[in-house]
């Protein structure tokens, strides 16, 4: 028996969403008649909200933790409720912005099975926007009497984003080539996982009930990136692959830092674990999220040794790559440039703490000086051109953040004269 029902939304956002769906994402009807053959195991797609089941009645975090959770929007009050909104808006945001990414690149897959599982997650990106609007559709009290109809107004909103304007900037980001398609599935998703994960205690509770059912949906998306990253390694490794441990080096320097970012100021995040809206602060869910990206790359990197040195037991392999990325030295023919690793946190930030965000540190988290000032914008510039892809460089969301990093240097007066 599943761990959920399941509900339909009203008509009208319904129907929305498959018209959406028929623009945007139109190869879902391939997915469709090949499901069965695919993912026999796995029940048929469909269009739903899963509700799942409370961990508890009540509230865990923050100033009502012991209360009953609310059922309606519209009992909570002031601020809670807008950002309560906010954080639907933005999951929802999420969820329409991967599919309008994947979908640009979906063709350059290198094997079939990477289109279906590109296909498949775009399929339940598109449920968990559907399980959104289901928390904003089926509740009526999100009209408050003599307030304008927020849930109207968010899901309206959410139809007409497109790359350029959705809520946060790792979404904006239009893919260039697959690597992207696998690296945002292993990095980008993996920071869904921790939202998802936070939010199962949310005080209200149709959003609670929502976490569950994507969470488990989040695993394959998480897992086919992860498989699929190793592969791509290892093709880059044996050289039968399209993309170099270079390229793949430089695409995860370009996502790391907006999965990071998704966080959201590392010292914030108080209030929503005071309206029971999660339950860690983001400064502690960030630096999870950290080393947890650090160990799927050690896994990866423990399989590129293996194919380097001749029966190598995998325990061995490990301590080679960590004695080559501790050392930066070359052992039994593996160097760092052989290996993936994860970006310092502070490189190439465009938000966060004010002493690192617009701050030019290297991938190591080394801030780069001249004359022991912070060095011109220019100049990071350069370095950036050094360790990022340039077909990133040439994205608008590059664009926004040289001009913030130009603007910012101008402004902060602290360096540059
Ligand atoms: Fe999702
Ligand atoms: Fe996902």
């Amino acid at each position: 028996m599943p761990a959920y029902t399941t509900e339909k939304i009203a008509p009208k956002y319904h129907e929305a969403l498959v018209a959406w769906q028929k623009k945007n994402f139109p190869e879902l009807a391939f997915l469709e008649d090949n499901w069965s053959k695919v993912y026999p195991a796995q029940t048929p797609y469909q269009l739903v909200a899963k509700i799942g089941k409370l961990n508890s009645d009540s509230i865990g975090y923050g100033r009502f933790a012991g209360q009953q959770r609310f059922e309606n929007a519209g009992d909570m009050v002031g601020n809670m409720f807008y950002s309560a909104r906010d954080i639907v808006r933005a999951q929802a945001s999420t969820e329409l912005g991967s599919i309008q990414q994947h979908r640009l690149t979906l063709e350059e897959a290198p094997t079939d099975q990477m289109k279906m599982a590109v296909l498949r997650i775009m399929a339940e990106e598109l449920r968990h926007a559907y399980q959104m609007f289901w928390v904003l559709d089926h509740d009526q009290s999100w009209k408050k009497p003599g307030h304008p109809d927020i849930a109207a107004e968010t899901m309206d909103e959410l139809l007409n984003m497109e790359l350029g304007n959705h809520v946060l900037d790792a979404f904006n980001i239009p893919f260039s080539n697959f690597l992207d398609n696998v690296i945002f599935a292993t990095v980008i998703d993996l920071v869904g996982k921790y939202q998802l994960e936070m939010q199962k205690v949310f005080s209200y509770a149709p959003m609670a009930r929502s976490m569950g059912p994507m969470l488990s949906e989040e695993g394959f998306h998480i897992g086919s990136g992860r498989g699929f990253l190793k592969e791509l390694a290892i093709g880059g490794t044996n050289g039968t692959g399209a993309y170099s441990i270079g390229d793949i080096q430089k695409a995860l320097n370009a996502w790391i830092p907006r999965g990071l970012e998704m966080f959201g100021n590392e010292r914030g995040g108080e209030t929503a674990v005071a309206f029971g809206f999660k339950d860690r602060n983001n400064g502690t869910a960030q630096a999870e999220y950290h080393s947890e990206v650090r160990e799927v790359l050690e896994l990866i990197n423990v399989e590129i040794v293996k194919r380097m040195i001749k029966e190598i037991t995998a325990p061995d392999a490990r301590s080679v790559v960590r004695e080559v990325q501790d050392t930066g030295e070359t052992i039994k023919g593996v160097s760092p440039q052989d290996l993936l690793f994860v970006p310092d946190v502070k490189f190439f930030r465009k938000r966060g703490v004010e002493e690192i965000a617009l701050m030019p540190y290297d991938v190591n988290g080394n801030l780069l000086t001249d004359d022991a000032k912070p060095v011109s914008g220019e100049k990071y510039l350069q370095y950036l051109g050094s360790v990022l892809p340039g077909y990133y460089m040439r994205t608008n969301e590059f664009t926004k953040y040289r001009e913030a990093l130009l603007g910012h240097q101008r402004l902060s007066g602290s360096y540059g004269w």
